[in-house]
């Protein structure tokens, strides 16, 4: 067995917490392929709420979610995911994925910024229904990735004081801080805030 990667990891848990019918936001659609997995998974019924800044992001995904027949359960929004409290009623959806950082093979300038991110974990926080998940990888291998990796991670080490059970997942012996996952499940008596 060789250990799979943090996004490899993600989707194996997602698929254990996500049911058909669910409604969930991946927070940062890049090139649709997280929108296109859970859009799999929360099936005909469900819905995904998915962002992204960057307006050829939001054309890659629409094109791969349209291509799987996935058009109509896929709500595209060309906005900052910082204001998804804007969309989203408070413990409303079962799952918020980010997967942070650039859009490979687009320009590298354009990446996601500790503020935006964090003002984005809160809302998402919010949103989350008890015994749903808030799914994040960070990439610190390069160097505002490291400042917004350190700031999540810190964020993520506050949620257990509010009921929420948090894990973390890495490769060890990179060459490079290697990229890893945050993982966190909402418990059925806590209220965040
Ligand atoms: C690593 S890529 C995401 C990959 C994507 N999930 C996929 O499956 O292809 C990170 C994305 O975050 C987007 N992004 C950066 N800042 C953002 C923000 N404030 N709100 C929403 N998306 C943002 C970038 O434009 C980029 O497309």
């Amino acid at each position: 067995m060789t250990p799979p990667r943090p996004t490899e990891l993600a989707h194996l848990l997602l698929s254990d917490l996500i049911r058909k019918g669910d409604t969930v936001v991946d927070a940062t659609c890049g090139n649709g392929h997280d929108t296109l997995f859970l859009a799999a998974l929360v099936g005909e019924e469900g819905r995904v709420i998915a962002y992204d800044i960057q307006e050829a992001a939001i054309r890659e995904t629409r094109a791969l979610a349209t291509h799987a027949k996935f058009g109509e359960r896929v709500s595209l929004h060309h906005k900052s995911h910082a204001w998804m409290s804007e969309d989203l009623e408070v413990e409303s959806v079962r799952a918020v994925v980010f997967n942070l950082g650039y859009l490979p093979g687009e320009d590298h300038v354009v990446t996601t910024e500790v503020d935006g991110t964090l003002k984005a974990l809160e809302a998402a926080a919010r949103a989350i229904e008890p015994e749903g998940g808030l799914s994040v990888v960070c990439y610190p291998g390069h160097e505002a990735g490291a400042v917004e990796a350190e700031a999540v991670e810190q964020w993520f080490s506050e949620l257990p004081n509010k009921g929420w059970r948090v894990a973390k997942y890495a490769m060890l012996g990179t060459r490079k801080p290697a990229p890893f996952l945050l993982l966190g499940v909402k418990s059925r008596l806590q209220q965040t805030q």
